[in-house]
This record gives C-alpha cells, sequence and structure tokens, in this order.
C-alpha cells in the first residue's frame, strides 16, 4: 500500500548519483564544429570505425544539450527514427526514443520481428529497401551478428548498430566514455597540471559481452588517458579473452593486466566497469557470479563504478547512494550522447551548433 508521504516526492536529480559536470567538458573541450559534419550519413556498427577527434566533438555536443536541454527542442522536426528492437531493452531504445522526441522528431517502433514481414520469411534485404522508404535513421537490435551487415547492402538512410547479439554495443561505449571525461574532464587536456591517466577494472567477459567489447575498442581511440587496463573474469569461462583485441590495445601502447581476483584488484582501481550478463543466442548468460560490489568492497576513494546496466547480484544496491555511484549519471548521459549523435547523422548539426 502506498502511504501518502510516498506521494509526494522530489523532481530534483539526487546529488549522490555521480554529479557529472557537462559545463566543464564544454570548457575542456574547444569547439570545432565542421568535424562533426562526418557523422552525416555514416552507420554506426562498430566502434574501430570512430575517429577520436570526432568522437570528442560529440562529447561536447552531448554536453551542450545535457547544459541546457531546453535550448534544443525542434532540429530533428520532420525527420522519422526507425526504431528496431527484436532484443529485449530498457535504456538503450527508451533513450534513443526519448533523445529522438525531444528533439522534435517522429518515431515508428517495432518490438517484436514476428508483427513484419520477417515472420512471412521477407529477407533483411528487402525490409531494409522498405525503410529507407519510410524513415531517416534505423536504431537496430538484433540477437543475430550479422544482421546488421546484411541490412547495409540495401540501406540509403544511417543505421545504428544498438547491439548484435555478442558483438558490439558502440553508442554505449560512448556514453560510457562521455560519463568518464564529464567525471574527469582534464583527462582530455593531456597537457593540463591536473592531468593523470587513470587504471581502469573491466570486470566482464570480452568475448562474450558487447558492451566489454566495444568499451576496449574504444578506449583504443584514447591511449594516452589509460594507464592500465585490468580485465578481471573468471578462470572457468573458457576463451573469456579475445587475443586479437588485447593486441589492439597493446599496439596502442595501452597496459593490460590480467586477474581473477576483483578485491585484490580494487583498492588501486580510479574506474570499475562491471557487468555480469551477455545476450548468447536467444536468451541470457550470467558470467562471473564470484564477482560482487557492495559499500563494504574496498574502493579505493574517489573511484567510480559502471554498469551498462540491467544489474544482476554482481551490483548491490548499497552503493547506490554512495558517491561511487556514476551508473545512474552513466543511463542518464546516454540520453544526450544519442542526441548529439543522432543530430548529426542527420545532418541537422547546423541547426545546433549555433546556438550557445
Ligand atoms: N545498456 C544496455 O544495453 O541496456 P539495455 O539492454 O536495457 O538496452
Amino acid at each position: 500500500m502506498v502511504s501518502a508521504q510516498q506521494v509526494e516526492f522530489d523532481r530534483a536529480q539526487p546529488d549522490v548519483y555521480g554529479d557529472a559536470h557537462p559545463k566543464a567538458l564544454l570548457k575542456a573541450i574547444e569547439e570545432d564544429g565542421e568535424l562533426l559534419h562526418c557523422l552525416e550519413n555514416k552507420h554506426i556498427i562498430s566502434a574501430d570505425h570512430l575517429d577520436k577527434s570526432v568522437l570528442v566533438q560529440l562529447f561536447r555536443l552531448a554536453a551542450k544539450f545535457e547544459s541546457n536541454p531546453a535550448r534544443y527542442s525542434s532540429p530533428l522536426q520532420g525527420k522519422i527514427l526507425i526504431s528496431a528492437f527484436y532484443e529485449p531493452s530498457t535504456r538503450t531504445r527508451l533513450s534513443f526514443e526519448s533523445a529522438w522526441h525531444r528533439l522534435g522528431g517522429d518515431i515508428m517502433s517495432i518490438t517484436d520481428r514476428s508483427s513484419t514481414g520477417i515472420a512471412k520469411g521477407e529477407s533483411l534485404q528487402d525490409v531494409a529497401e522498405m525503410f529507407n522508404n519510410y524513415g531517416d535513421c534505423v536504431v537496430l537490435r538484433d540477437t543475430a551478428i550479422e544482421s546488421i551487415e546484411e541490412m547495409i547492402s540495401s540501406l540509403r538512410i544511417p543505421i545504428i548498430n544498438a547491439g548484435n547479439g555478442t558483438d558490439e554495443h558502440p553508442t554505449q561505449a560512448m556514453a560510457d566514455l562521455y560519463t568518464i571525461f564529464k567525471w574527469q574532464p582534464q583527462l582530455l587536456q593531456p597537457e593540463s597540471e591536473g592531468f593523470s591517466p587513470i587504471k581502469i577494472g573491466v570486470v566482464g567477459v570480452p568475448s562474450q559481452m558487447r558492451t566489454v567489447r566495444s568499451l576496449l575498442k574504444m578506449f583504443v581511440h584514447f591511449p594516452e588517458i589509460v594507464d592500465e587496463i585490468v580485465l578481471i573474469y573468471d578462470d572457468s569461462v573458457a576463451d573469456a579473452v579475445d587475443e586479437s583485441q588485447l593486441a589492439q590495445l597493446r599496439d596502442v601502447g595501452i597496459n593490460i593486466t590480467l586477474s581473477h581476483d576483483l578485491n585484490a584488484s580494487l583498492p588501486s582501481l580510479d574506474v570499475v566497469y562491471i557487468n555480469s550478463i551477455a545476450w548468447v543466442g536467444e536468451s541470457y548468460e550470467t558470467y562471473g557470479k564470484s564477482f560482487k560490489l557492495t559499500s563494504c568492497s574496498p574502493l579505493k576513494q574517489g573511484a567510480i563504478i559502471l554498469h551498462p546496466l540491467a544489474r544482476g547480484e554482481e551490483l548491490c544496491t548499497s552503493l547506490d547512494n554512495t558517491t561511487h555511484n556514476w551508473y545512474f549519471s552513466q543511463a542518464r548521459g546516454a540520453v544526450f550522447l544519442r542526441q548529439a549523435l543522432l543530430t548529426c547523422m542527420v545532418q541537422r548539426s547546423s541547426a545546433v551548433m549555433d546556438v550557445v
């Protein structure tokens, strides 16, 4: 039964949930809106394909949206997003749709492939051909790794990979980096006095978790901010680490340590990224059952925790009201990051670059 007191609530963002500073990020990055034009009509499939200087400008535009959301209400007016999610999603689907709505666009949403011609055996190429006629941009989440590649050959509008099986989730990784830079804007100013590269713990299975895979690929673009990445995974998981991905990180000079002991690693970590769920085939798997973060964990003072969510037992709710909790800020910031990306992809960045 809901009590009379519970009916009253405070709509303000609680301070304890990671106090992000989008305005500090605006100051740390010199604006160069011209760079964002290269995102026009570009597909976003893998974190590999992204460019560092463009990402930095994207983070700046996201910080503009976040600093002053009311200023940008209609740049996507007249544009239609096709939101196709064939796998469960709370954050990605709703934050993409929220981002598009907040910018004045219209949306067509498909949440079940069996409600389309795919149920009658229609090919993904033919579905993509139809999407060209109906929308201006597609966001796709699919259980199959190859679906997005199958559609690209027929698409003449941009598509965003919102999670393709165990492969990648590049906009999640963009949102993760955006959060890290809001937490420490000086990471974008290596020449500044306060600059100090960070030690990052990644608790998860890179070969199975698309969020982890894309995040590691994202760090390849920013090796100077990383002192060390500690990959923490359960040694009972076969082929947990993809050797080619480790090589990709080492090639840009990032130090990698492999660990099976979370608590031994925690005291030295500045950022702890944790995930336990991977979508494999038609359902999910849970990994690393022995790894749990709680408010009693030996976390470094000032360390932040990131989690793509949904959470399981690995992330105790006792951390929610601590300053380590940046995972809610991470999920909230994803809306602004996606606003920035979508605006650029459908050629409306000029409409927002002039707004100060
Ligand atoms: N982070 C993420 O991908 O969450 P959803 O599965 O809820 O979209």
